[in-house]
């Protein structure tokens, strides 16, 4: 039965809002997540390259630009991760917290994983990590994309056994199994991994935008390569989608192009096609232009935020209607719970933390200046 026909008024209002804040706020994490994963395969594609060229002392601006910015990167794309992770607990309580328990020591890996590669990102921008062979700077690069790519197949391999009916959870927890094997995990993590790539040089151009002015010669060199690279991996992305498609069941995929995700699936493909065209433009010229750049970025916005609404309506199809039916009973009893005098102690707490980091830091500004 299809999502029109079990609620033909459209999702109630608590469903509605915490749907909407869902998406809008996993939006923000996935375009950082872009940068990061993204930045760090290009990082260990470039260190490769040039380690097999036999040129250490030639200079990848792309590369450094990233290497510079990817503790920040990371950083944000963490703190932007916290407010789905909000929602999707309220979303899907039973569903996430069921596939976090199944794969328990799988999952916590998660954390000692990150702060590894939080701490390597750091690291590579040490003028220790500078003077490194060049084998050393690409084994550095190829264990830092390695623990962002653990990271995201584990999202993904989590997020995949939280859609499975109870049958499946039981077998998988009397199996003793650690990984979850499904024949959708790998094409979605292939989804996320190259699909990365294309928002990752929009962010990483706009960058190097501001830079051309002071270092015109470096950028220039970049313009080319980084167009071709966007426009490449926008097809390979469309492929993977395709493959992905593929392996979902017919009543799945029929979700996809159902009501819920079609206008957002058309607005995703609408985005490719403005990223192609920026692309295939801006290649023409030897340096950055807004105007390119801007559509590039509306056309990302569009892909990513169409994407994650398709993958929803994949999420929505693994429900049977009284399973969707109890969730949205569960919504519409936590609008009614408050907590706004526990938000606003919270609230002051961290925002005197915050102060308190930016007065220290100034401080010591001032000191080191005298
Ligand atoms: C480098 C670190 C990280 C990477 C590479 C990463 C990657 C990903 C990917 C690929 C997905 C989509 C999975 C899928 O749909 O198949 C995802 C989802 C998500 N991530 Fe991250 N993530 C990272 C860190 C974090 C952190 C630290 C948090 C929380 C504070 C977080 C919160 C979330 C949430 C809430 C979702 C949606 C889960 C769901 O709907 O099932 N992520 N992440």
């Amino acid at each position: 039965m299809d999502m029109e026909t079990i609620f033909p008024m459209g999702f109630p209002p608590a469903t509605a809002f915490y749907l909407s804040f869902y998406a809008l706020t996993l939006l923000i994490h996935v375009v950082f997540i872009n940068y990061v994963l993204g930045g760090s395969v290009y990082m260990l594609a470039a260190g490769w390259l040039d380690y097999r060229e036999g040129d250490p002392e030639r200079e990848n601006v792309v590369a450094s630009v990233l290497r510079d910015w990817m503790p920040f990167a990371l950083g944000l794309a963490i703190t932007a991760g916290v407010a789905p992770l909000l929602f999707v607990q309220v979303l899907y309580q039973i569903q996430f917290y069921t596939a976090n328990l199944l794969l328990f020591h799988r999952w916590m890996a998660i954390l000692p994983v990150l702060m590894v590669a939080f701490y390597l990102v750091y690291f590579s921008k040490t003028r220790l990590a500078q003077r490194l062979p060049h084998v050393g700077w690409v084994v550095l690069s190829g264990v830092i994309f390695a623990g962002f790519l653990f990271i995201a197949f584990s999202w993904t391999e989590n997020h995949v056994l939280s859609c499975q009916p109870a049958g499946e959870w039981k077998s998988f927890y009397v199996s003793k199994r650690w990984f979850f094997q499904d024949r959708e995990v790998l094409p979605r993590v292939a989804l996320w991994l190259v699909g990365s790539v294309s928002n990752m040089i929009t962010l990483v151009s706009w960058q190097l935008l501001c830079m051309q002015f002071s270092q015109a010669q470096k950028t220039e060199l970049e313009v080319k390569r980084l167009s071709i690279l966007a426009m490449a991996t926008l097809v390979l992305a469309v492929v993977c989608g395709g493959i992905y498609l593929m392996v979902l069941s017919p009543e799945t995929r029929q979700a996809v192009f159902g009501p819920l995700a079609r206008i957002y699936l058309l607005a995703a493909g609408a985005g490719v096609v403005m990223q192609l065209a920026a692309w295939a433009s801006q290649m023409r010229y030897s340096r950055f232009r807004a105007a390119w750049l801007v559509l590039a970025s509306v056309g990302g916005v569009l892909m990513t935020l169409g994407v994650i609404v398709a993958r929803e309506a994949v999420r929505l199809a693994s429900f049977t209607p009284e399973q969707l039916k109890a969730l949205l009973g569960q919504h519409a009893r936590v609008e009614t719970k408050g907590g706004f005098v526990c938000f606003l102690f919270f609230f002051l707490v961290n925002a005197a933390f915050i102060a308190g980091a930016i007065y220290l830091v100034k401080r010591n500004k001032m000191f080191a200046r005298n």
